[in-house]
């Protein structure tokens, strides 16, 4: 079983040093592994909470698409998209918000924060505080649950936030009976390190001490490098590397031996102009052919854009028949899954075929059916049913529901059909993901014929 990891980047800014070392590399190095089907995202929506500067917000979207494909990530493997080109999610947000708690989000830390700074300063508490950012809450639990996430990477800061996923997504199966979401496990990576910036706080864009990852290209990584704040020293004299920026920077790019080597040259008085040229040229093995592969990636932005288009289908995939079920179930079922007119006009295929059912006793003497599509292409086989009644009862609740009220789980070389909660039937395995979700579709199409003959 694969671990589903999932976590967003906010499209505000342009990531910097500190961002490669604490957030891309680590995710980019997950994706890679076999046990994980990792789902990673640029939350442009929360980025509007934050910014209402489109230029900045469409510059940011490009650069940070740019800088995760360029640190590695496989578009192929992971599936990478853009939350904005999912409408599932603002939809499930609503779903979400009619169960949320308001008291819930008054507890939310970036809410609360800004209530209290109004408070102190005499103002109204709720004074500059938009509704985005009081929802901010219910919308990344959507970005988690459309997805079923078993797993959420992220800051401290977000912490939170995954509690909150989980509260709503246990107040949503309560009400509605069932485990419609996984539970999110928060992820905190303990080993990673946080790079220190130019003057030895954190590393972050609010303290205005980043070194530039990409932007501006290795000018600008050798400026920023040479501002880096250090002590008095004079060459010769000895340095102490654990209390300096410099070294800890070295030492998140370098492996231990050349850290070690570094720290005795420290040691014995290397000066710190020469300590930051090595610096850089230690940083620039790692980063210039990234940044080579950057450039290239932000002068096509069709190119990116493509990838995203192709990473939002694969998203789709997942989160439409997700949504898809949820509607039904709280109510909102589309006119085609609620009992037709007697006199509504019966939908045929061209040529006048429609998909059809075929029952048959399997060699165990169980009993099964398989769907075919108007084309006669086997689309389903069923699961084993100990009499013709029961197989018959599946089929007659397919062709009511139609795809709205199927729930289609997506596997890597073949679908699984799911109704009422429970597994009916699965499709042949398709060659790669692609024949896969085109499959998907002409499964819906045919669900959705069956049940308009209904
Ligand atoms: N709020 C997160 C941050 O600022 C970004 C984010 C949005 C996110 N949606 C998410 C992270 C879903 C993990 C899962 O860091």
């Amino acid at each position: 079983m694969k671990t589903r990891v999932l976590t967003g980047i906010t499209t505000t800014g342009t990531p910097h040093l500190g961002n490669y070392v604490g957030a891309i590399r680590p995710a980019v190095a997950a994706s890679r592994r076999d046990d994980v089907d990792a789902f990673y995202f640029m939350a442009d929506y929360h980025a509007l909470i934050k910014s209402d500067n489109p230029d900045r917000i469409e510059r940011s979207r490009l650069e940070i698409a740019a800088t995760w494909l360029a640190a590695g990530l496989d578009p192929q493997k992971v599936t990478f998209y853009r939350q904005s080109d999912i409408p599932e999610i603002p939809e499930l947000t609503w779903f979400l918000t009619c169960v949320t708690a308001k008291g819930l989000l008054n507890r939310a830390h970036a809410y609360k924060a800004s209530v209290d700074k109004n408070t102190e300063a005499g103002e109204d508490p709720d004074a500059g505080v938009t509704a985005g950012l009081y929802m901010y809450p219910v919308l990344m639990a959507a970005d988690i649950l459309a997805f079923n996430a078993n797993k959420v990477p992220v800051g401290r800061d977000q912490i939170q936030h995954i509690e909150m996923a989980r509260d709503i997504a246990q107040r949503f199966n309560h009400i509605y009976g069932r485990e419609f979401f996984v539970l999110p496990e928060v992820v905190i990576e303990e080993q990673v390190a946080t790079l220190p910036g130019l003057d030895g706080r954190k590393m972050s864009k609010s303290y205005d001490n980043t070194i530039p990852l990409f932007a501006g290209g290795q000018k600008h990584l050798r400026e920023a490098i040479m501002r880096i704040v250090t002590d008095s020293r004079l060459p010769g004299e000895a340095k102490d590397p654990d209390s300096s920026s410099l070294f800890t920077i070295f030492r998140a790019f370098a492996s231990e031996a050349e850290s070690n080597a570094f720290r005795e040259a420290l040691v014995n008085g290397l000066g710190w102009g020469e300590a930051k040229q090595v610096l850089f040229e230690r940083l620039e093995v790692e980063i210039a052919p990234m940044r080579e592969s950057y450039d290239a990636l932000i002068a096509r932005p069709a190119m990116i854009e493509e990838i995203l288009h192709e990473g939002a289908r694969k998203a789709r995939a997942i989160a439409g028949p997700k949504v898809a079920e949820l509607r039904d179930a709280i109510g909102l079922r589309s006119g085609t899954s609620v009992a037709p007119q007697a006199n509504a006009p019966k939908a045929v295929a061209k040529g006048g075929k429609a998909p059809r059912f075929a029952s048959f006793r399997d060699a165990d003497g169980s009993f099964r059916f398989r769907l075919f599509s108007s084309e006669g292409e086997e689309l389903l086989l069923s699961r084993s049913f100990a009499d013709p009644k029961a197989a018959g009862v599946v089929q007659k609740r397919i062709k009511e529901l139609g795809s709205v009220g199927a729930v289609v789980q997506v596997q890597p070389q073949a679908l699984v059909l799911e109704i009422d909660g429970e597994q009916v039937g699965a499709t042949p395995d398709y060659d790669g993901e692609q024949a896969r979700d085109e499959a998907l579709l002409r499964l819906r199409g045919a669900l959705d014929q069956l049940a308009a003959q209904e």
